[in-house]
């Protein structure tokens, strides 16, 4: 079978695709249609954090799948498997979080964290950070990037406002009596990896509190250990969100997602403000539980930040050694970006690299991703610079 021409012909896409096609993974590496055995630095756009084929994993699935994957009457029903993961989530989420309802994706969380925060307040508006990444619903594009990004679908919402993010005295000029809800990822992740300045979320909860706003905390890719915190916010003090989105990491791969409320929030709840075919379905909570137990028996919040001082160091001596391709390194734990001086070597870098045998993830704005997955050994570390090294070397 040609996958690449089958694809190419029939499937819909909106990218230009890398001519890759991966059959199978083991722990950080991943093997290609012919053989070929590569790093994986992209965990799969941050969410297989416990590498690939993981045991836990796979017995997770096959054990639930022996069981049952969807329960009847999902969201009506109780579901042993659900209550399993609620319990386990509920040593790891914020103190003041509640209560959690889970969905597929990413942006299924953030939308309707948008829609119910405008319900609870009766207002409209929305702020948001230039370069955040929300999601591809209506709701959550309408917050995602920038004005212009969401006005190509989106009718220009006055509703909605964007300020550049980490800037404190934006923040406080735009949140009003109309505010309906901040929504802030921690560190934007898709825009590049900007690490939010130290008391940047304090500063926001406060003007929330303040205005009787609600705080919006998207962790959909900082979650689940990626920064070297089971949460992001746990880097800032007394972060108590009134939403917590959750996505990627929180499966290992299995898409799944949720959002979390405090007991203040799940108060003015009411029946039928939500809902879902899915709602948690056994299959998502059984991997999800395994991934959640395995993040703490493993104490992976600990050796992600050991491992991130590692890549940071690393990445740190390769900008001394380029520093006319390299303009910066950002990040924290095991999410990185190399952001490069010429905004065109995002393509020829990610495929020298694939070449090589180490896959980053291309991003907007001449940068290159790392996200490794979160057991990730000192020596593939090791072995992802010295490939780096070389493709900066022949670029
Ligand atoms: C911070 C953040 N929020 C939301 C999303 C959307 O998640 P999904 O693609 O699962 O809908 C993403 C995806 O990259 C993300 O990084």
């Amino acid at each position: 079978m040609d996958t690449i021409d089958i694809e190419n012909r029939l499937g819909l896409t909106f990218c230009d695709r890398l001519e890759l096609a991966f059959t199978h993974g083991n722990g950080s590496r991943v093997w290609d249609e012919a053989g070929k055995e590569y790093l994986d630095f992209t965990s799969g756009w941050g969410v297989t954090c416990l590498g690939h084929n993981h045991p836990a994993i796979t017995r997770a699935i096959t054990e639930q799948a022996g069981r049952i994957i969807q329960s009847p009457n999902a969201g009506f029903t109780y579901s042993p498997s659900r209550a399993a993961l609620l319990a386990a989530l509920a040593n790891v989420l914020p103190a003041n979080i509640a209560r959690t309802f889970f969905c597929n994706s990413g942006a299924e969380a953030n939308d309707a964290a948008l829609k119910l925060a405008r319900k609870i307040t009766g207002r409209t508006k929305i702020i948001s950070t230039l370069g955040g990444f929300h999601g591809r619903t209506f709701n959550t594009l309408a917050v995602t990037r920038s004005m212009e990004n969401a006005g190509r679908y989106v009718p220009k919402q006055e509703s909605t406002v964007f300020v550049p993010f980490g800037d404190r005295d934006a923040m406080t000029r735009a949140i009003d009596a109309n505010t309906a809800a901040v929504i802030i990822e921690p560190i934007q992740g898709e825009g590049g990896v900007q690490v939010a300045p130290e008391g940047y979320l304090e500063h926001i909860q406060s003007l929330c509190h303040e205005h009787g706003v609600m705080f919006i905390v998207d962790e959909i890719q900082t979650g689940f250990c990626r920064t070297g915190k089971f949460f992001a916010l746990e880097h800032a003090s007394a972060i108590e969100p009134d939403f917590l989105t959750m996505g990627k990491g929180i499966a290992g791969g299995f898409p799944f997602a949720a959002f979390a409320v405090s007991a203040a929030v799940s108060q003015k709840l009411e029946k039928d403000d939500h809902g879902g075919t899915y709602c948690g379905n056994p299959l998502g909570c059984a991997i999800s539980h395994a991934v959640v137990t395995c993040l703490q028996e493993l104490n992976v919040a600990e050796r992600v930040a050991e491992k991130g001082q590692l890549l940071q160091a690393k990445l740190l001596a390769l900008k001394a050694v380029f520093p006319n391709s390299i303009s910066e390194i950002r990040g924290k734990g095991l999410i990185w970006a190399i952001a490069c001086r010429d905004p065109d070597l995002t393509r020829p870098l990610t495929l020298a690299c694939a070449e090589a045998g180490l896959l980053v993830v291309p991003t907007r704005g001449g940068v290159i991703r790392l996200l490794p997955d979160l057991l990730v050994s000192e020596a593939d570390v090791e072995r992802a610079i010295e490939i780096l090294t070389g493709v900066f070397a022949d670029i």
